[in-house]
């Protein structure tokens, strides 16, 4: 069977957009021909990102705004479908990270992760709700495996990813009478991307140790993560609403750890 997956006029929203996974799905969502918003903090990220996008074809339009700040937000958002209508698909994947371990942690360090991952998911939710079209949005989170298995050094990042998982279900609960499915994606290690250098593969020796634990045995690509959200994008996925999906190889099974998690090496 042929999937037909063709966003053409379909407004996408990616929240977080600019680099890495996030930029991935928008490559993807451009590539089947949607109208296409991209946001992020830094103007810099967002330019490079929108030239990049243009080279598909289609109409893009970029906005900077930074997730914490509700009123930027909405007027993202604004801006956004003043251009190109009703959102269709909106994916919200703005995120901070870094490894820290809890004791050491400043309580502004603590926060800054909850306040970009958690807060600042909800502030796109809020404000994106009143332009999502109806019935018809599909809304997807990017979330993390640490959302369900706690990773040392990750306190903040597993408290506020877990919290995104329960906004995507709570809001499932309250728009799914509108007509909008939310959903989240969990991706396991995405080679070549901030997240994954990070935390994962600081060295050539975290690298492989990290891919031998992973059931597939390979680190996951851009395509992997975009691929998915092109189908609950899609309406093959019109009866999907408050899954969290991981998106891993199959981590998800043995919860693939960092090399320094696995050895409990301090930091
Ligand atoms: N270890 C411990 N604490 C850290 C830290 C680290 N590596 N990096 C930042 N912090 C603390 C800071 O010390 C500060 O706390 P303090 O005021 O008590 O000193 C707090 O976090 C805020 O740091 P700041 O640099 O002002 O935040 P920012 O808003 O400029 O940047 C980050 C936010 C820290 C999350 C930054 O890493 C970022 O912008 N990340 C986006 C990209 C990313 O992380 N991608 C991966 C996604 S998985
Ligand atoms: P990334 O390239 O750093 O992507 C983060 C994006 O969010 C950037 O576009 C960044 O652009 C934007 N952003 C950060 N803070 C923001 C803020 N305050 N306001 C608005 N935008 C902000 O990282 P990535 O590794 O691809 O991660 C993308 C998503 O996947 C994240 O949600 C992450 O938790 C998740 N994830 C990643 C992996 C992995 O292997 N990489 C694994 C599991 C989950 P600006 O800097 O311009 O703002």
């Amino acid at each position: 069977m042929q999937i037909d997956l063709d966003f053409t006029g379909r407004h996408v929203v990616v929240f977080g957009g600019t680099t890495g996974i996030n930029l991935g799905i928008a490559h993807a969502f451009a590539r089947q021909g949607a109208r296409l918003t991209v946001a992020s903090r830094k103007p810099e990220n967002v330019d490079a990102a929108v030239a990049a996008l243009r080279q598909h074809g289609g109409e893009v339009q970029g906005v900077s705004a930074d997730v914490r700040d509700f009123d930027a937000v909405g007027a993202a958002f604004a801006r956004s479908a003043e251009a190109f209508g009703p959102i269709d698909v909106l994916v919200s994947g703005a995120a901070g990270n870094f490894l820290c371990a809890a004791k050491d942690m400043s309580a502004n360090g603590f926060k800054v992760v909850v306040d970009i991952d958690l807060l600042g998911t909800f502030h796109v939710l809020r404000q994106a709700h009143a332009h999502l079209r109806r019935p018809g949005a599909s809304v997807i989170n990017i979330t993390a495996p640490q959302s369900v298995v706690p990773m040392r050094y990750q306190a903040h990042a597993s408290a506020a990813k877990a919290g995104v998982d329960q906004l995507t279900r709570a809001l499932a609960l309250e728009w799914g009478g509108e007509g909008i499915r939310l959903n989240g994606i969990s991706p396991g290690p995405i080679d070549g991307t901030e997240g994954f250098r990070k935390l994962m593969a600081p060295t050539p020796e975290d690298r492989e140790f990290a891919r031998r634990q992973v059931p597939l045995q390979r680190f996951g690509g851009l395509d992997d993560i975009a691929n998915l959200a092109l189908f609950l994008g899609s309406s093959y996925a019109g009866y999907i609403s408050g899954a969290v999906i991981p998106c891993d190889g199959g981590g998800a099974l043995e919860s693939v750890k960092p090399a320094l998690e696995a050895a409990g090496a301090a930091l």
